[in-house]
């Protein structure tokens, strides 16, 4: 294996364990007086983190007053108050139960005009640039392989951007939108060298539906195919499982 793997019986588990090590993130940050950067992911793989993370606020005093995030991507166009919008995502699951403030957590804009998006994914990286990077990026994985919403194709030392949706993340996510020809075309997504000099990387799969596509992009080449692959040159990231995901490797 090329990137370590964490194997727990469920994704309950799993997720109650990386919540853990988020929280103890955070609060190494809050007593050197530092923002913890966080990069967040959508997709129902971080549900139960996000769920576990409000627990934490709520019953164990959990504080996000240091912590500023970025979201990996949303769909273009997408209005923020629909019900795919991952702004909308991110506020039921996680950000109107906790205490971050309002102006420290960013999703991409679906509302941008297309002149104004090269700007904006610009605009984006040199905010996490200025806070000193990304200390903890979360990652789902695509049925593709793709991070965020860097599909197959994708470079390296992408930027963040504007990038059509693969056919087949499309009809994935058209059970979301009724139908395929309501589905969205295009998404804005962080590139993946952002994500690939992220300090730290976990990335969540849960499912047998999971498990050829981890093999994958664990063991086999590292490859623009999968870019999940590309996690195989980065030196701190981990794949946490269940053990459906990882019934192939
Ligand atoms: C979408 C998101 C990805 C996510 C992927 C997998 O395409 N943009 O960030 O990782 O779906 O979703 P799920 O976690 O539901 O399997």
């Amino acid at each position: 294996e090329n990137i370590n793997t964490v194997v727990f019986e469920n994704s309950t588990d799993a997720s109650k364990a990386v919540a853990q090590e988020i929280a103890a993130l955070i609060q190494e940050k809050q007593k050197e007086n530092k923002p913890c950067i966080l990069g967040l992911a959508t997709g129902s793989s971080p549900k139960g983190l996000y769920a576990e993370l409000v627990r934490l606020h709520k019953e164990e005093g959990l504080s996000f007053k240091n912590v500023i995030s970025f979201n990996l991507d949303e769909y273009y166009p997408m209005e923020p108050n629909s019900i795919n919008s991952y702004v909308r995502f991110m506020k039921e699951l996680l950000f109107d139960h906790v205490d971050i403030l309002p102006e420290n957590y960013h999703v991409p804009d679906g509302l941008l005009t297309k002149e104004q998006i090269a700007d904006y994914c610009h605009d984006y990286e040199a905010k996490i640039e200025a806070l000193g990077g990304i200390d903890l990026q979360i990652l789902g994985i695509g049925g593709n392989g793709h991070i965020g919403f860097n599909e197959s194709g994708s470079l390296q030392n992408s930027k963040t951007r504007l990038v059509a949706l693969d056919h087949i993340t499309r009809v994935a996510a058209s059970k979301d939108f009724f139908g395929l020809s309501n589905t969205p075309r295009t998404a804005i997504t962080l590139g993946v060298k952002k994500i690939m000099e992220a300090k730290q990387v976990i990335l969540l799969a849960w499912g047998e539906g999971k498990a050829n596509i981890v093999k994958k992009s664990v063991e086999d080449e590292v490859t623009n195919r999968v870019p999940a692959s590309f996690l195989q040159e980065h030196n701190n990231a981990v794949f946490v499982l269940d053990k459906e995901a990882s019934s192939k490797l």
